[in-house]
């Protein structure tokens, strides 16, 4: 499916969606959000996708929410648009979900590509929540994520200062997974989506679910979550599979089921 704000295409189960305003270098627009949160909700239906990735292009992932949908407005039209409730819904989204990155990820930009699962960006990759600038603070998420992934110094500068970090430092402090030529940011990530896709879906789902939890509960309710996540998985005909195919020395054939 192709819509002219996010771009979608299907490789060997892996959806490809690529946010498409290049003239305001991605910025997220009540819209495009729309298009996306529905293409990522209907890949997430779709029996055939067992793994999405979102990228934008060399310039730009995104340089965060369209600051003119928000310049005028009053406090109480914020309100009643909530516009970031629907971002959550990204969340909710249960195949895994990748962020390939070169050039601006900032603001509402960093906040999605953080709302994916794993983020490979390209050497020319910056990160930055800079909305203190608009005399704002993050709104999507950045607070919360970018200081879980990078720890509360960092996470303060950046937010407090402004300050946009490079490919190398995001790679340095765990933000990113690998650092590439700009060229093949969008290749290794998909190399990686496939990877994924290769594997058990119901399993890597699980996994993705229990991962997840580690940032919402105490230690002693999530590995209660991931033990009864890993008991669920004896249900499954993949889990015979695998334990078959490795006692058999021979390579499984994953089902879905
Ligand atoms: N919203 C709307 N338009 C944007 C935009 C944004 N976030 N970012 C860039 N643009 C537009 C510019 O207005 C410009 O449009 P025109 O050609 O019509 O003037 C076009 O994209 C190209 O941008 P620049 O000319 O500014 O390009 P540059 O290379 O000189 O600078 C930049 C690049 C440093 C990223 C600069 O564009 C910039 O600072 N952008 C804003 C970044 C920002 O503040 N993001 C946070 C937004 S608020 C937010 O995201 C809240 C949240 O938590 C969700």
């Amino acid at each position: 499916m192709s819509s002219s704000l996010v771009l979608s295409e299907i490789q060997n189960h892996v959806a490809i969606l690529r946010l498409n305003r290049p003239q305001v270098l991605n910025a997220l627009s009540l819209e495009l959000m729309d298009e996306l949160v529905t293409c990522i909700e209907m890949f997430d239906q779709d029996e055939q996708i067992r793994c999405m990735v979102i990228t934008g292009n060399e310039r730009a992932f995104a340089a965060g929410a369209d600051i003119g949908d928000m310049a005028t407005a009053t406090p109480i039209e914020m309100y009643l648009r909530d516009q970031f409730t629907k971002w959550e819904r990204i969340r909710k989204v249960k195949k895994p979900l990748l962020a390939a990155v070169n050039g601006y990820a900032l603001g509402g930009g960093c906040e999605l590509a953080m709302l994916c699962d794993l983020i490979v960006c390209g050497e020319n990759a910056r990160f930055g929540q800079p909305e203190i600038q608009l005399g704002i603070i993050p709104g999507a998420g950045g607070t919360q994520r970018l200081t879980r992934a990078v720890g509360k110094s960092l996470a303060m500068q950046m937010i407090l200062t402004g300050r946009t970090i490079s490919a190398e430092e995001a790679l340095q402090y765990g933000l990113v997974v690998k650092v590439v030529p700009v060229e093949c940011t969008l290749k290794e990530t998909i190399k990686i989506a496939e990877e994924i896709a290769a594997k058990p879906p119901i399993a890597v789902q699980m996994a993705k679910e229990a991962i997840l939890m580690a940032f919402e509960t105490s230690l002693s309710e999530g590995l209660l979550f991931e033990r009864k996540n890993f008991y669920l998985l004896f249900a499954t005909e993949d889990q015979k599979e695998g334990m078959n195919a490795f006692t058999e020395k021979r390579k499984p054939q994953w089902k879905g089921k």
